[in-house]
């Protein structure tokens, strides 16, 4: 039996930062683990500008302090009114490195997202041109659509003409939950890839509604049945350089989970790695999981793969029931339970 796996320091292609406290509280759980980050902008008001994006990695760069090891990489929030000029200036100078799509209304702080797709023609035709990622939320936001089926429909309907509309658009379909999503992903005549957190390879919706209303289950896009959470997992250890690693972690302070209207997200970056290894552990893919955490997303983005390495060792690690005090409280995703796993640094 592996006890020990060193792997190439790993990169997470998923995160929320926030801001102000909590960003200070929760950076230093991201930036232990992975040597970059794809930050995503839905910020309040959203990162939708260079000024914007400047601001806020200088203060991610505060928030962890002197000598840090860790670059954050930007995300331009996506509007009906997006300019492509400014974005393509912004990817050229460094400071994006990626587009995010949320369909308006589909999550947290996405009322200025896009509310048609069709209004991003230029935009789309300019990130197709310079080949930057356009980063999708793939969920309908439709209120007659099932909640359980936004992603896969999203899939049929807007995912489908998308890629046919833009054949050389790199895209990174988000924190993928179906069956649906791992095949179109896994098998499109595209440049496409995904980013699977660790809770939708670890729980399914039963998590949600286990013995009571669970709200640090729920998140966006939702768990989906036992069946899609085992297509997810097939997905992230199949060795296909079309899935890495994006943890989705995404800190709200406790009050506001556990409320009449919990707000959605989980917040796993603690112990993320531990997380993702336990999977892969259990599926017997101790050996593809540098691929997955350190170099498929690294190549889709035509990054250069990180040196130094890390290295996790077996060994017990029960996860706090609560991180952080007051405005920074969170419950962390498997609070209270042991992951077999342990980061060592
Ligand atoms: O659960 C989620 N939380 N899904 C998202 O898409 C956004 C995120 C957040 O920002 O809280
Ligand atoms: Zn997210």
């Amino acid at each position: 039996m592996t006890d020990r796996l060193t792997i190439r320091r790993p990169d997470d292609w998923h995160v929320h930062l926030r801001d102000g406290a909590m960003l200070t509280a929760v950076a230093q759980h991201t930036a232990r683990q992975f040597a970059r980050a794809i930050v995503m902008p839905n910020l309040t008001p959203p990162v939708t500008d260079l000024a914007a994006a400047a601001a806020y990695r200088e203060r991610i760069m505060a928030a962890l302090g002197e000598g840090a090891d860790f670059t954050p990489l930007m995300t331009c929030y996506l509007t009906d009114g997006a300019d492509a000029g400014m974005i393509a200036e912004g990817y050229a100078a460094g400071l994006f490195a990626a587009c995010k799509l949320y369909p308006a209304h589909a999550t947290t702080n996405s009322a200025h997202g896009v509310t048609d797709i069709r209004r991003l023609t230029t935009v789309l035709e300019t990130l197709q041109r310079i080949g930057m990622p356009l980063l999708i939320h793939g969920e309908v936001t439709d209120r007659s659509i099932d909640i359980f089926d936004r992603e896969a429909v999203f899939v049929e309907r807007v995912l489908t003409p998308l890629t046919r509309d833009y054949p050389a658009l790199k895209i990174v379909l988000e924190h993928i939950t179906t069956a649906e999503a791992a095949a179109f992903v896994a098998e499109a005549a595209h440049p496409i890839a995904a980013t699977i957190t660790p809770q939708h390879l670890l729980i399914n919706r039963n998590a949600i509604f286990d013995g009571g209303l669970r709200p640090h289950a729920y998140c966006l896009p939702v768990a989906k049945r036992e069946s899609h959470r085992l297509a997810v997992r097939r997905a992230a250890v199949s060795g296909s350089p079309r899935f890495f690693l994006g943890t989705d972690s995404a800190p709200h302070v406790v009050g506001a989970k556990e409320s009449g209207c919990g707000c959605a997200g989980i917040f796993n970056a603690p112990y993320a790695l531990e997380a993702y290894l336990r999977v892969f552990d259990e599926e017997g893919a101790l050996d593809r999981f540098e691929g997955f955490a350190a170099e498929h997303g690294a190549r889709f983005y035509g990054l250069p793969l990180n040196g130094g390495t890390v290295t996790l060792v077996r060994a017990p690690v029960t996860v706090p029931d609560r991180i952080g005090t007051g405005e920074t409280a969170v419950v962390p995703f498997m609070a209270g339970e042991t992951i077999g796993w342990r980061l060592d640094v």
